[in-house]
C-alpha cells in the first residue's frame, strides 16, 4: 500500500477549547488522506463546534455524550476502542489530560480511550498557566511515560489574551506527527537515510546566481515516505519554498559544494543515500563580490566543474549499502539512466522523463522507470510524486534487506 493512512481507523477526540475549529481541519485532511475517521465530541466540545460540522468533513457520524446513552451505548466505546488503529485527541483539555492520566471514564470519549489499546496522540490546548500547572505537568508525564505522543502547544496568543504556551499546534503538524508514529513499525524501521532535495545554486555576484528549475517536490515527497516506513532520515535540501516533513532532520545548503560537504559530513553510519537534489554541474568561475554592473559589453561568464557528489560518494570508505540517483532526461531516457547507473556505482537508478510538461520540474506527478544493475527495469505508471516516492522507498527497504 502506498499510502500511509489509507483505510487506517482513526478515532479523533475533541474535547472543550476553542481550538476545536482547527480540529475540523485535521479531520478533513486525514480523511483526504484516506483515514476512517470517527470523531467523538465532549459536551464541551459540542458547545465550540457542531457534530454535523465534523460528519461534514469525514462523511461519517460524529460521537456526541448522546451516543453514550444511546440505544447502543453499552457497545459503542468498546466498538469505536478495539479497532482503531491510532487514537487522537486534539485539542485535548487540562481536565481531559487528567482522565486519561488516572484512568477515570465518565464521558463516551474517556471510557472508549480506556477500551482502546491502540496508540495515543494528544495535542494539548488551554490558557495561560494550566499547561505549566504542576498537576497538569504531573498528568503529562503519566502520559508520556505510558507511551502517549504528545503535539504541542505552542506559545502564542491565547483566547484570554494572554500569551503563553497552549495554543493547540497546527493540523498539519499534527498530521506529520500522525505520520511519523503510524509509520514508526515500518520497513525501514531502524535504518538511517539521507536525501537530498532540490536545486543547487551558484552565486556570480551578491545579487545573482545560477540554479535549475527543481522544485524540490520529488525529493520532499522521498523525505515523507522514508518517515512513513520508520526511517531516520537527514534531508539535505537546496533553497526551496516547502516544508520539511515532521521527524526529519533538516540540513539547508545552498552551492553544490556546501552539499557535498553535507552529504559527506552525514555519511557515516547511514544505510542510504538517495540523491533526488538538481546539482549544478558547473559554477562561476569567480564571484564577484560587488554587484556586476552593466557596461556597453555583455560580460563573458567563465564556468568551472563542480564536484560530482554521487561519484565522491562511490569512492568514499563510508558509501552506505544503497545508493540512489536520479537522472532527469529530455531524451534517450533509458540509454542516458544506463550510463549513470553504471559510472555512479548505484543500486537503482530513478529515470525522469521530463520531456512533457506533467512530469518532472515544479509539477505533482511524475513519469519514472526504475533500473537495476542486473539490467531489470520497472516502468512505473504515470503518477504523483508521493506514489513514486513510495514506490521507491518499498524497492530501497527490499534492497537494504539483502
Ligand atoms: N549528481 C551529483 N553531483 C552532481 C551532479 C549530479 O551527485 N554534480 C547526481 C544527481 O543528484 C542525480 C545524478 O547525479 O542523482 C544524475 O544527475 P544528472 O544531472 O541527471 O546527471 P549528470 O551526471 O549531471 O549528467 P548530465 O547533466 O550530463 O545529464
Amino acid at each position: 500500500m502506498n499510502n500511509l493512512l489509507e483505510n487506517k481507523r482513526i478515532i479523533l477526540g475533541v474535547t472543550g477549547s476553542i481550538a476545536c475549529y482547527k480540529a475540523a481541519d485535521l479531520a478533513s485532511k486525514l480523511t483526504q488522506a484516506g483515514a476512517e475517521v470517527d470523531v467523538i465530541l465532549t459536551k464541551a466540545a459540542a458547545q465550540f463546534v457542531s457534530p454535523l460540522t465534523f460528519q461534514s468533513v469525514t462523511g461519517r457520524k460524529a460521537f456526541t455524550e448522546d451516543d453514550l446513552w444511546g440505544n447502543q451505548g453499552h457497545v459503542q466505546h468498546i466498538g469505536l476502542g478495539q479497532h482503531a488503529d491510532l487514537l487522537v485527541v486534539a485539542p485535548i483539555t487540562a481536565n481531559t489530560m487528567a482522565a486519561l492520566a488516572h484512568g477515570t471514564a465518565n464521558n463516551l470519549l474517556t471510557v472508549t480511550a480506556l477500551a482502546a489499546s491502540c496508540p495515543l496522540l494528544i495535542a494539548p490546548a488551554m490558557d495561560g498557566g494550566m499547561f505549566t500547572h504542576t498537576a497538569t505537568q504531573a498528568n503529562l508525564k503519566t502520559l508520556e511515560d505510558r507511551g502517549a505522543v504528545v503535539v504541542g502547544p505552542e506559545a502564542g496568543h491565547l483566547a484570554s489574551g494572554l500569551r503563553a504556551l497552549g495554543r493547540m499546534s497546527e493540523p498539519g503538524t499534527i498530521l506529520g506527527h500522525i505520520h511519523q508514529l503510524l509509520g514508526r513499525e515500518g520497513g525501514l524501521k531502524g535504518k538511517k537515510v539521507i536525501i537530498t532535495a532540490g536545486a543547487t545554486q551558484e552565486p556570480l555576484d551578491p545579487v545573482r546566481y545560477l540554479t535549475n528549475r527543481s522544485s524540490g517536490k520529488q525529493g520532499y515527497a522521498l523525505a515523507q515516505a522514508a518517515v512513513d516506513q520508520g526511517a531516520e532520515v537527514i534531508l539535505i535540501s537546496g533553497q526551496t519554498a516547502l516544508t520539511p516533513p515532521t521527524g526529519v532532520q533538516y540540513v539547508e545548503t545552498r552551492t553544490a559544494e556546501q552539499m557535498l560537504t553535507a552529504v559527506l559530513k552525514h555519511l557515516p553510519g547511514r544505510d542510504a543515500l538517495l540523491m533526488a537534489a538538481a546539482v549544478a554541474d558547473f559554477r562561476p568561475a569567480e564571484v564577484a563580490e560587488k554587484k556586476i554592473k552593466k557596461g556597453k559589453k555583455a560580460p563573458q561568464l567563465p564556468l568551472t566543474r563542480t564536484a560530482d557528489i554521487l561519484l565522491e560518494v562511490a569512492k568514499h570508505k563510508d558509501k552506505p549499502q544503497a545508493v540512489i540517483g536520479f537522472a532527469a532526461e529530455s531524451e534517450d531516457l533509458i540509454a542516458n539512466a544506463e550510463k549513470k547507473l553504471k559510472a555512479k556505482k548505484l543500486e537503482m537508478i530513478v529515470a525522469n522523463d521530463i520531456s512533457t510538461s506533467d512530469a518532472g520540474f515544479g509539477v505533482d506527478t511524475n513519469r519514472v522507470t526504475l533500473l537495476f544493475p542486473d539490467g531489470r527495469k520497472e516502468e512505473l505508471p504515470f503518477s504523483t510524486k508521493a506514489d513514486v516516492a513510495a514506490a521507491v522507498i518499498e524497492h530501497l527497504a527490499g534492497i537494504l534487506r539483502k
